[in-house]
């Protein structure tokens, strides 16, 4: 998915796949994201699936280093997390359900729950790409405006002057 906003902001990390890189990537994003005008509970979701994102990359992939893309653009706050590690399949994964008796097997299907968008490329001995997006919440359709007695029929004499009674 492309981001379409020209002006977009961006902060693209280079993370090594080390102790406590997961922790790093969390805390550059919520703080990008509430800067960004994501309100808490959005940003605390987002921050959980790139944890979750970060930790596959550094338990699974073999990869050396992980980058994190944060991109702002109008609709809401984008995450690309990408390794050059051992890749998988994407769709093998989420097809299954998690088992209930399972201690492990959850976090894709947590990533997909939080945000509102999931992308995810991989190829084998390549790497993979997630691609997570939350949206900013979508604006309240403006209320009726209450209008004073005197303004309204204020604006009845104007239309009364221009056009002539209307009944
Ligand atoms: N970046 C990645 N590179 C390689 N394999 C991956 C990557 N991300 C996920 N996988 C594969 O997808 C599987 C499912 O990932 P998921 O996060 O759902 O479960 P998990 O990491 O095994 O367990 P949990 O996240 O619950 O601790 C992993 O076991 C792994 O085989
Ligand atoms: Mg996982």
């Amino acid at each position: 998915m492309e981001t379409t906003h020209k002006e977009a902001p961006n902060i693209d990390l280079r993370i090594p796949c080390k102790r406590h890189a997961a922790a790093r990537a969390r805390e550059k994003v919520r703080v990008a994201a509430r800067k960004w005008g994501l309100d808490s509970e959005r940003v605390e979701d987002l921050v959980t699936a790139v944890g979750e994102a970060c930790g596959n990359a550094i338990e699974h992939s073999e990869s050396l280093g992980l980058s994190v893309l944060l991109t702002r653009t109008d609709r809401g706050v984008e995450v690309r997390i990408r390794d050059e590690g051992a890749g998988f399949s994407p769709l093998e994964q989420l097809r299954k359900l998690p088992d209930p008796l399972a201690e492990r097997g959850r976090g894709l299907y947590l990533i997909e729950k939080l945000v509102d968008w999931l992308g995810i490329r991989s190829s084998p001995g390549k790497g993979t790409e997630i691609h997570l997006v939350k949206y900013f919440p979508k604006k309240a359709a403006p209320d009726w405006a209450p209008v004073e007695p005197d303004v309204w029929s204020e604006y009845t004499r104007t239309l009364h002057a221009k056009y002539g009674s209307i009944s």
